[in-house]
């Protein structure tokens, strides 16, 4: 009964918080000091003395979702994390009660259905068929061990006997220098070292130059060198482009290299009729990593690694946990041997929930709409004097930073950080700082980007 009621409670708060954020109630983030939050919530005498139910549960409810940031606001532009589809919430909430730690089937069938159909429908979309039942694809705790996964199964084909004895020396991760920071943690985790990252050639915009990816490849090969992938970006994270992957796929394949797509932000665009030419040739991969939290609205967080060879995230991973792994005769599969995570949350139901709820068109809807606003913005700020545009977006993304030097645009960050009634990020592209929109919150319009260059115009005035 106290669950029901507490949950119902639960309910209440969370819709007041997405409504308020919606309608603009506050500001979009508050940042009290913490000890002075940690005193608020009472969380030391919570710890000893429990009795967060009801009415104190209440109270502390109250607190936790001031201090906490609204995604769903008009105003929070900052970063790559979706205001989720409240269904998508849901989901987890059932996953958190169930909490059925699916990656061996006996412990979550229905999870396992759910994650099975999840990837069979991400590989529809890559353009890939679906693999008969289950694999050729896994879920995952977030992009960045996503795309880890994906590299340890392109490791376990050029270099077979690399879990055994370690990485050989000669191999190196080619990647944009745009690439996120996770691939070259991969490469320190798979015990590369960072010196293994070499960056491919890009052109003006910081995509890869495919018509020089060839000669880069060849003269690695001279020097002794083993590529072991081409990492290609859909989209990137800071400027929000995609590579031509079709073009550099032809040269992957030209030289026999394994060719990863990191699209943990932009694979989303696949579900857009509109846009999914962005990835034309995305097909020749040989894996993908695809994010869920980001543009398809789900809760966080959910990563999907997709492979061409259904067999390819077989040999990531070897080894040995005799309580879990034997074989046996089951009705389902085992997702644990493809995936860094032992015990693994049923990430499948909340993309499930988002998109059996929303429905695929409604999801595309939104992700098209938030590329026009995008390049709406994009025009506005054109056209706002002292100001330079880094790139027309081709996602969600807008880089743009004032007249003035990099320290002029961390600082006008943290003047708005601070106020809160605005909440942006920045980022580090093409050899300069830029403020950077990433425009999540489908509530966004553009009289809010207007506003927003108003109030960044106010803050340079008065430094
Ligand atoms: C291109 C790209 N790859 C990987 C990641 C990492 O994903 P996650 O935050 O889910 O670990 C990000 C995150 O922003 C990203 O933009």
């Amino acid at each position: 009964m106290t669950f029901r009621k507490d949950g119902e409670l639960v309910l209440d708060a969370l819709e007041g918080f997405a409504a308020g954020a919606q309608r603009r109630d506050g500001p979009v983030l508050e940042q009290p000091p913490l000890a002075q939050l940690s005193q608020d919530l009472d969380l030391v005498g919570l710890i000893r003395d429990g009795g967060l139910q009801g009415a104190r549960l209440k109270r502390f409810l109250g607190e936790y979702l001031a201090a906490s940031t609204k995604l769903g606001h008009p105003r929070y532009m900052a970063h790559q994390v979706a205001a989720p589809i409240p269904h998508s919430a849901l989901a987890a909430l059932i996953d958190g009660f169930t909490n059925n730690a699916m990656a061996i089937y006996e412990m979550g069938p229905a999870a396992a259905a759910v994650e099975a159909a999840v990837v069979a429908w991400m590989r529809e979309k890559v353009g890939w068929a679906p693999t008969k039942g289950a694999g050729g694809g896994v879920l995952t705790h977030g992009g960045s061990l996503a795309n880890l996964t994906a590299l340890l199964a392109a490791r376990a084909r050029i270099a077979p006997r690399a879990w055994e004895e370690g990485s050989p020396a000669d191999l190196v991760l080619v990647c944009s220098p745009a690439s996120h920071y996770s691939i070259a943690r991969a490469a320190g985790i798979m015990g590369l070292g960072q010196r293994a990252v070499r960056h491919a050639p890009a052109d003006e915009l910081g995509r890869m130059d495919h018509a020089k990816l060839s000669a880069f490849l060849t003269g690695l090969r001279d020097e002794g060198r083993t590529p072991l992938a081409v990492v290609a970006l859909a989209g990137s994270t800071a400027l929000g482009l995609y590579d031509p992957l079709r073009e550099i796929a032809m040269v992957c394949r030209d030289h026999g290299v394994w060719l990863h797509v990191d699209g943990a932000h932009g694979a989303s665009a696949l579900v857009s009729v509109r846009l999914r030419g962005l990835l034309d040739g995305i097909e020749l991969a040989q894996s993908v990593v695809w994010d869920a939290h980001k543009m398809l609205g789900s809760s966080t967080l959910c990563a999907a690694v997709l492979v061409a060879d259904a067999q390819a995230l077989d040999h990531a991973f070897s080894e040995e946990a005799s309580y879990l792994f034997h074989d046996k005769d089951q009705p389902g599969f085992d997702s644990i041997h493809w995936t860094v995570e032992c015990t693994k949350a049923a990430l499948g139901l909340k993309v499930f929930f988002s998109v059996a709820c929303e429905g695929e068109g409604a999801i595309a809807s939104t992700i098209e709409r938030q590329t026009d606003l995008a390049q709406a913005a994009a025009a506005l700020l054109r056209d706002k004097p002292g100001i330079e545009v880094a790139a027309l977006p081709q996602s969600n993304i807008v880089c743009f930073r004032l007249e003035g030097p990099d320290e002029l645009q961390l600082e006008l960050r943290r003047r708005l950080t601070r106020d809160g009634a605005f909440y942006i990020s920045t980022a580090e592209a093409l050899g300069k700082r830029w403020l950077r929109l990433a425009l999540m919150s489908p509530a966004t319009r553009i009289d809010d980007v207007d506003a927003l260059v108003g109030e960044l115009y106010r803050l340079r005035d008065e430094l």
